[in-house]
């Protein structure tokens, strides 16, 4: 006795789960979404300015479909109302008038029309009817003018972007909207206009996280009340260049700041001790204003402050000695102010900023240094005579350096990591002996000849990419012929986009340390050694866009290879099914070769593969469909496209995407190379692969039947689709 209620019970559960969880669109909210779609059109220029990638979801919402299974349409589970809408970067342009179909969806809670062009026209006040919205992401949306009063009617707002635009507030609607939406937590009005408001009128929801006012006009003075909100963590009040006084000593015992960015407003006078009670900073930002006095040094002792900007004021001083006890400032910027004493720097990093004109003498001469790094800024000019004798890691690339390289480079006994840039000139012909170097990063430099390395006899990674070097891969390159062989140790060798010639010499494979071999976009001819493929250090091996020949060596081993790139050579002959021992092969791209062979069904035991790209090759026949075991899980790029396949469409290879979106039937085609993904027409540089990033290619290709239905392609969160033949 006593069970016999749970069973129906369960079963009704099980049963509303498995029939609601697809749920179908309320027809009210389909229609009205086509008609939303039909009162825009689609021009990409303006959602490219700001979006690595634009997608057109909307172009693929089609009447007699479902709308929940639309990309960037989220539904109630059981109602099937619409209840949030995701199109950001889409594309769109032109005007959401009051009469717009979009707000009789009355369930929405979730609205993102962010990178979009609204072409000017004024946010439409029945935006005020979404009363359950809880987020609004109307940003960089070219919408200009007031905001309408109603904006204060959403008083469920968790979230709410405005940002970078021409709004404008009154400051009524602002106040009632701060009165209404008490549960604010995110608050992005970046370069509004907000100037009808001083800072005496921000009476700020205590539940606010995340503040950006940057540039929108405040006036006033800071208030002690702003920095000691109890669960704000960003604050940016950058910009707002009347915004003035002293900056207020903190009354909170702490504050749960990450970030405070108050640059470039009118500040003076000196930074307050009590700033040192905000225990939480990550990230500093004081820079252009009129800020006086020295530099608190219980500030530079802050314990998670990484990021410290305080250039373009008139600090004075001595800066305190504290850098020797820490290396963690990634960015450390004084610039510009009256400040020595850095008699005990051990770290200088003044990467990534825009630091301009030639570098200032001082920071070669700095008699403690270990590390400098002042890459990725604008500095011009020549690197001046570096007497900081204790330098380890010296880092110029990516500033706008010119002429030769100091000689006094040389003298940098203990250097162990150099990386140059740009039109510097680098003579191979001086003599030189860095003993201890690691790591030499030699790229874009327009190197016609190999430096000699004889003298550099630790190195362990060497790039030498993107230079003018031309011949053959000399062989001492990787096997040392004097007294240093014992030490020389190289894990990465990036020769990539020089004007190589020749063979690869199987000599290649005695550097037994290798891990990285990138000999990419050269003019490489010949086979590839068998010995690359057996090696067991390897684990990068990137030899695209050569003009290799011969057949695949089917010696893979099951060691480390986990990314194997041999895109566009004139490799033939079959696939080698040797791979399948490469247990941990992430990214295999054979694509643009003339490899002959069927599907390598004997793939499918990778279980970490990612990328597999074959695309335009001369590979034939049906794709084997295995109804048993999973194949491939972690696949997220297939291409193989422009080949001969024929038979059903491999649905399987679909079917195990595991995610939640489709953008279906899109008519372009995709393929991969390591650092790109390129769509017809645009080339997106991606630095990774965005982990949502789906791709499905079969075009080009004599396969016949249906094309898989969309239900059971809801399964994968598939961005691209091309199917067209
Ligand atoms: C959708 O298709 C149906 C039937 O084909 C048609 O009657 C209706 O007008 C279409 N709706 C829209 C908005 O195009
Ligand atoms: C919607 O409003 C716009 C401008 O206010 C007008 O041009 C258009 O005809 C209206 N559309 C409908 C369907 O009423
Ligand atoms: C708004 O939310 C409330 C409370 O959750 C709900 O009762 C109401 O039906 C919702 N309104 C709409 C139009 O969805
Ligand atoms: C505050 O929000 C409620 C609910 O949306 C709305 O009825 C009211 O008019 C709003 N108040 C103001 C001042 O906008
Ligand atoms: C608004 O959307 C844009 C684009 O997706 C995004 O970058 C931004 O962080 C969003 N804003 C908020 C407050 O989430
Ligand atoms: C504010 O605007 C700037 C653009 O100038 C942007 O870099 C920043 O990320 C924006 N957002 C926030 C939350 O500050
Ligand atoms: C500030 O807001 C709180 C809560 O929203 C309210 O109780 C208080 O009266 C407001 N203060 C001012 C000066 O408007
Ligand atoms: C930090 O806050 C406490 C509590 O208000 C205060 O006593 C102390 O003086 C503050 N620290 C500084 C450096 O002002
Ligand atoms: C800082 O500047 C103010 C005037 O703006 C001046 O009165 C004060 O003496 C200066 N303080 C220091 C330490 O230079
Ligand atoms: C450095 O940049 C600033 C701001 O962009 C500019 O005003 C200045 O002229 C530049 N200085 C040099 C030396 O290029
Ligand atoms: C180089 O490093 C050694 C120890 O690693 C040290 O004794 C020596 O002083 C350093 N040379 C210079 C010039 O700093
Ligand atoms: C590879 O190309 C070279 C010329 O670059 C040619 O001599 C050789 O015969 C080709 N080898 C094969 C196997 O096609």
């Amino acid at each position: 006795m006593g069970m016999w209620w749970l069973f129906p019970v369960c079963c009704n559960f099980l049963l509303f789960h498995f029939s609601f969880s697809h749920s179908f669109c309320h027809p009210h909210d389909n229609l009205a979404l086509l008609h939303f779609k039909a009162s825009l059109t689609i021009n990409t220029m303006y959602s490219s300015y700001h979006c690595h990638q634009v997608y057109p979801t909307i172009a693929t919402w089609e009447n007699g479909t479902d709308c929940c299974s639309w990309s960037g349409v989220t539904c109630h589970p059981i109602s099937g109302h619409v209840t949030a809408i995701d199109l950001t970067c889409g594309g769109l342009q032109g005007q959401i008038n009051a009469n717009s179909t979009l707000f009789s969806l009355s369930h929405m809670q979730s609205l993102n029309l962010a990178f979009n062009d609204f072409s000017n026209s004024q946010i439409p006040s029945p935006i005020g009817e979404f009363v359950n919205l809880t987020h609004l992401n109307l940003s960089f949306s070219n919408f200009q003018g007031e905001i309408p009063p109603q904006i204060s009617h959403l008083s469920k707002l968790q979230s709410l972007d405005l940002s970078l635009q021409q709004l404008k507030w009154k400051e009524g609607t602002w106040k009632k909207m701060l009165q209404n939406a008490t549960e604010l937590r995110v608050l992005v009005l970046n370069y509004t206009d907000l100037s009808s408001t001083s800072m005496r009128s921000l009476n700020l929801s205590s539940s606010l996280i995340t503040l950006s006012l940057g540039g929108i006009g405040l006036k006033g003075k800071l208030t002690n009340a702003i920095l000691c909100l109890p669960n704000l963590q960003y604050l940016d009040l950058s910009g707002n260049f009347e915004l003035h006084g002293q900056l207020p000593s903190l009354r909170c015992s702490s504050a749960s700041l990450n970030v405070l960015q108050i640059s470039g407003c009118a500040f003076q006078g000196p930074i307050p001790p009590s700033f040192s009670n905000l225990t939480s900073l990550t990230l500093l930002d004081l820079s252009y204003n009129s800020l006086n006095g020295s530099i608190p040094s219980s500030l530079l002792t802050l314990p998670r402050l990484n990021v410290l900007l305080l250039c373009y004021n008139h600090l004075s001083g001595q800066i305190p000695n504290v850098f020797h006890q820490s290396n963690r400032f990634e960015k450390l910027d004084l610039n510009c102010n009256n400040i020595q004493g850095f008699s005990n720097l051990a770290l200088l990093s003044l990467t990534d900023n825009m630091l301009n004109g030639t570098i200032p003498s001082w920071c070669f001469s700095l008699p403690s240094l270990l590390y400098l790094s002042l890459s990725n800024n604008q500095f011009t000019g020549h690197i001046p005579a570096i007497s900081s004798y204790s330098l380890q890691d010296l880092v110029l690339s990516d500033n706008k350096l010119q002429g030769n390289i100091s000689e006094s480079i040389f003298n940098l006994v203990n250097l162990t990591y150099l990386s140059l840039q740009l039109s510097l000139k680098f003579e191979s012909s001086v003599n030189y002996s860095f003993s201890r170097l690691k790591k030499l990063d030699l790229s874009s430099l327009g190197l016609t000849e190999f430096p000699k390395l004889s003298k550099v006899p630790v190195l362990e990674i060497l790039i030498l990419s993107n230079n003018k070097l031309n011949g053959k891969v000399p062989n001492w390159l990787t096997t040392p012929v004097d007294q240093f062989s014992r030490n020389y140790q190289l894990r990465k060798l990036d020769l990539s986009y020089n004007l190589l010639t020749g063979g690869i010499s199987s000599s290649i494979c005695n550097a037994s340390s290798l891990e990285i071999l990138v000999l990419s976009n050269n003019k490489l001819t010949g086979t590839i050694p068998q010995c690359l493929a057996s090696s067991s250090s390897l684990f990068i091996l990137n030899l695209e866009m050569n003009r290799l020949n011969g057949t695949l060596p089917n010696t893979f081993s099951k060691y480390s290879l986990q990314s194997l790139n041999l895109n566009d050579n004139r490799l033939e002959g079959p696939l080698p099914q040797s791979l399948s021992n490469c247990m941990r092969l992430k990214i295999l791209n054979l694509g643009n070769n003339q490899i002959e062979d069927t599907f390598p069904h004997w793939l499918r035991t990778l279980p970490f593969l990612k990328v597999l790209v074959l695309r335009a090759n001369k590979l034939h026949g049906p794709i084997v469909i295995f109804k048993t075991e999973h194949g491939l899980p972690s696949l997220i790029i297939f291409d193989i496209s422009s080949n001969n396949f024929s038979g059903p469409i491999p649905e399987d290879y679909m079917q195990n995407f595991e995610a939640i979106r489709i953008l279906f039937k899109m008519s372009f085609a995709v393929y991969y190379s390591p650092m790109t993904v390129t769509t017809k027409g645009t080339s997106v540089p991606f630095k990774k692969i965005p982990t949502n990033f789906l791709s499905i290619d079969l075009s080009g290709n004599k396969f016949e039947g249906e094309i898989p239905n969309a239900k059971m392609m809801l399964k994968g969160q598939i961005k691209v689709v091309a199917l067209q033949g």
